[in-house]
């Protein structure tokens, strides 16, 4: 079944049928893949024009993917198969990252900073147009848990409160949720999946509208290839008036994020991940009508400027939950991550980053021994399984010695969907648009031959 479903899934996304490279604007639709696998048909008929980069004509992209790999040295060597992990940074990034390393060690800290002071205030802006937000409601953050644990500690939940989940919801985040439910007696409200494997909207519906104080759930689970539906969501907490906090550390950077479109009050995100950034930033959006409703759940010198002995004034933007000192050359880097996206296209990042997952799903279907963990009707860039002939951790290790970078979903990251399933680890491969269509099929292949 999942075969047949993932055969006519890559058929229409133009995985099969055109040219890898042609992708069209909102080609994760149902009429968005109807269309490309039209354009993929006739595209090269439409597009002639080959720029260097990225190319947008009547909606299709014609991209170098060979010289965005240029920017990549690491792909001559590695197949780099765990983005959903860390991805690789693209060499401007590195540049920025080393450069003001550098700066440092020749001029100290401060004025380093000082004289970056604009590139580094550009960042939030870089971060708010990612996801349609307003500079003022972006944080710099050492990690989307970083972030997470900030907007969820502030929320002043009382005595009681009750928090709406899901089942897929990822480890950090529910080991707050028991941590305060140990001191305020929470009530937490886990709704399972429906028969696709989807989030029971009806159930959520039920549990939002039954006395919740927060709703809180990551966009994209960390250990299977579903995509939440975070937007349905959204639209059943506004009407509850109730706030929502959504984890999209594994959806940026490889789906389109919008906060208005989805109706979230708060995000946290992360910048190692899809977004190809360094490790050690992340940062946190809270809404500006939304921001009075928190109490920061601790306050320093860049959240509050102390003005009298006895007095201090708090920011009033999102930057109220930050910290003054900061990685610089971490946050500089960030910013030439997002700005490296920018210069891309949303749609055509996603739209390759599911056809490449595509031909994984498909190609993974065919292997005997091997169970595919997608459940849920959209699917995501990360691709699991396990299988009855290697454990996960083999599989990561034996691909590893061939020069494939794979990982490995522990039952411990997403429990209470794994345990349901019995899964206790799965291999996990989460490709990004730098990946060619021929490793992938050497990935099969090697997958094929570890299992023949
Ligand atoms: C869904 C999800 N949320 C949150 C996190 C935590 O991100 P960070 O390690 O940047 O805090 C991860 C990390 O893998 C994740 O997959």
């Amino acid at each position: 079944m999942f075969a047949s479903r993932f055969a006519l899934w890559a058929l229409l996304s133009g995985e099969i049928l055109g040219p890898p490279n042609y992708q069209f604007k909102g080609s994760n639709t149902y009429w968005g893949k109807v269309r490309q696998a039209f354009s993929c048909l006739f595209g090269p008929l439409i597009c002639t024009k080959v720029r260097p980069l990225l190319v947008r004509k009547s909606g299709h992209y014609r991209v170098d993917i060979e010289k965005l790999r240029a920017d990549t040295p690491a792909c001559q060597g590695l197949v780099h198969l765990d983005n959903a992990g860390s991805s690789f940074m693209p060499n401007p990034v590195v540049k920025a990252l080393i450069g003001h390393i550098e700066r440092e060690a020749a001029v100290g800290g401060y004025l380093a900073a000082r004289e970056r002071a604009e590139d580094q205030e550009a960042v939030y802006g870089s971060l708010a147009r990612l996801i349609g937000a307003a500079t003022s409601e972006i944080a710099f953050m050492g990690s989307a848990t970083d972030a997470w644990d900030k907007a969820f500690y502030s929320l002043g939940l009382g005595r009681g409160d009750k928090i709406v989940t899901a089942f897929n919801e990822y480890c950090a985040n529910y080991v707050a949720f028991l941590h305060l439910q140990k001191k305020l007696d929470l009530e937490i409200d886990v709704v399972g999946p429906d028969d696709n494997g989807d989030i029971d909207l009806g159930a959520m519906r039920q549990a939002i509208n039954s006395g919740a104080r927060l709703v809180a759930i990551s966009h994209v689970p960390a250990t299977s290839g579903q995509v939440n539906p975070v937007a349905e969501i959204g639209r059943l907490a506004r009407e509850a008036g109730v706030p929502y906090l959504l984890d999209a550390c594994q959806s940026l950077g490889q789906l389109p994020v919008n906060v208005k479109h989805i109706g979230c009050q708060m995000l946290a995100g992360t910048g190692r991940k899809f977004l190809r950034g360094p490790r050690g930033c992340g940062f946190l959006y809270v809404a500006d009508d939304f921001r009075q409703q928190m109490e920061p759940v601790f306050m320093t010198n860049q959240g509050g400027r102390w003005v009298s002995a006895g007095t201090y004034e708090e920011r009033r933007d999102a930057r109220v939950f930050e910290v003054w000192e900061r990685n610089v050359a971490v946050q500089l880097a960030f910013g030439v991550a997002i700005d490296y996206l920018h210069a891309l296209d949303m749609d055509w990042v996603s739209g390759r980053i599911c056809a490449l997952a595509a031909r994984l799903r498909v190609g993974l279907a065919a292997i005997p021994g091997i169970t595919i963990c997608d459940i849920g009707q959209e699917l995501s860039g990360i691709v699991s399984f396990t299988s009855t002939a290697q454990s996960a951790e083999e599989i990561m290790r034996k691909l590893r010695r061939r020069g494939i970078i794979t990982q490995v979903a522990r039952v411990v990251h997403t429990r209470l969907d794994l345990e349901a399933r019995g899964i206790d680890t799965a291999a996990r491969l989460s490709p990004h648009y730098f990946i060619l269509e021929k490793e992938i099929d050497r990935t099969l292949e090697e997958i094929a031959a570890l299992h023949s």
